[in-house]
């Protein structure tokens, strides 16, 4: 198994090695991987000019999966857009066609007080949503700003095609079907047709799959309900732009950055696979991270594109032990647990593995 790492800048490199040692320490279990690392992002501008070089690109297309840390920082904000590291995740995700974005929200009953909700409304939260993220408002045609009777019309276009909907459909229904086997559609079909449409295939596809219970909700709605009683919710399947802020506002349910995974697809379950969380600067290089987003992130490789689902389990399952035993990252920590740094994180995980 071929896995490209891209550790990326800022917290990047610290937390991709605490993943990588957990990665190791389950060689051998149904499990032998081969390694190729390369640039991305600020780093890869620095030493090439570009934020995703040609090397990077023919490393993550020979890979079977690849597992990035995070990209940007101050020191590149004042580059133009086509060199600033971002650049190189849109150009990754596009080059691969990594369709689907799979982001689960799961609030662990230690860190119940992370959350700016109740816990009677948050606590055993555990819900995973899947984002369409090639298509939609964000890439249709025509879009722009022109003048019109004298002043500046700004126009973008939601598009969705039958075989758009599809694909995204089927990793949504696979995914709920290994899961609480409930999907909820999100859409807007009362005011616009490309969703109607949306809401149309996902009932079709529903024959496929008789044992998944699907229903649908308008967005709006789902946006309150997500707040108002999120555990009603298992697998929400939405496009582009809901759920680029659906995606947002269920992580922060959970109230921890550091904690929360994410993959994105392609149709033959090639994926990438990244912490929700950018570098974040202020705490790079001091060994504080919390590497545990990226060691979740390595546990659903194994689920999703090597299809090693117990293997994942036990990185998960030490994920929660280690939290049960009170080990803590500064980002999750209160008093009365034990404080440690991005390297012990990844000890207390390999000891419990
Ligand atoms: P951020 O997620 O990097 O940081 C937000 C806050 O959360 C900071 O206080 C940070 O210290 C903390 N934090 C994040 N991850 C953590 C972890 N693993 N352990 C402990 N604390 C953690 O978001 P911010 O500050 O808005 O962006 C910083 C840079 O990251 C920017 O250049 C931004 O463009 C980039 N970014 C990259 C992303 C990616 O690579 N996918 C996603 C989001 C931002
Ligand atoms: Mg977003």
């Amino acid at each position: 198994m071929k896995i490209c790492v891209l550790p990326g800048d800022g917290i990047g490199p610290e937390i991709m090695e605490q993943a990588l040692r957990v990665l190791e320490a389950l060689r051998g279990d149904g499990f032998n991987f081969e390694v190729e690392t390369a640039l991305i992002g600020g780093s890869a501008v620095d030493a090439t000019g570009t934020p995703y070089p040609e090397a990077t690109s023919k490393a993550a297309k020979a890979a079977d999966a690849i597992l990035l840390g995070a990209v940007g920082g101050p020191k590149w904000d004042t580059l133009p857009r086509e060199q600033r590291p971002e650049r190189g995740l849109l150009a990754i995700r596009k080059e691969l066609n990594l369709f689907a974005n799979l982001r689960p929200a799961i609030l662990y009953p230690e860190l119940a007080n992370a959350s700016t909700l109740k816990p009677e409304v948050v606590a055993g939260l555990d819900i995973l949503i899947v984002r369409e993220l090639t298509g939609d408002i964000y890439f249709g045609q025509p879009r722009g700003v022109r003048e019109e009777n004298g002043e500046r019309v700004g126009f973008n276009t939601m598009v969705y095609s039958e075989s758009e909907i599809r694909r995204i459909g089927k990793v949504a229904f696979e995914a709920a079907r290994k899961r609480g086997k409930k999907l909820c559609s999100v859409d807007k079909m009362n005011v616009l047709e490309a969703t109607q449409l949306w809401r149309d295939v996902m009932i079709e596809i529903s024959a496929d799959y008789p044992d998944v219970e699907l229903s649908h909700m308008l967005v709006d709605n789902a946006a309150m309900q997500l707040v108002r009683a999120p555990k009603q919710f298992d697998v929400m399947v939405t496009g582009n732009m809901f759920g680029d802020i659906l995606s947002d506002e269920a992580s922060m349910l959970t109230g921890s950055i550091g904690m929360l995974p994410s993959a994105s697809l392609d149709a033959n379950n090639k994926g990438l696979y990244e912490p929700s969380h950018g570098s974040a600067p202020d705490i790079a290089g001091k060994g504080l991270a919390n590497p545990l987003a990226t060691i979740l992130s390595a546990a659903m490789m194994l689920r999703y594109t090597f299809n090693l689902e117990a293997q994942a389990l036990r990185i998960e399952n030490a994920v929660k032990k280690v939290l049960a035993a009170g080990y803590r990252t500064g980002d999750i920590y209160e008093a009365g647990t034990r404080q440690v740094g991005t390297r012990e994180m990844g000890d207390a995980v390999i000891a419990a593995l």
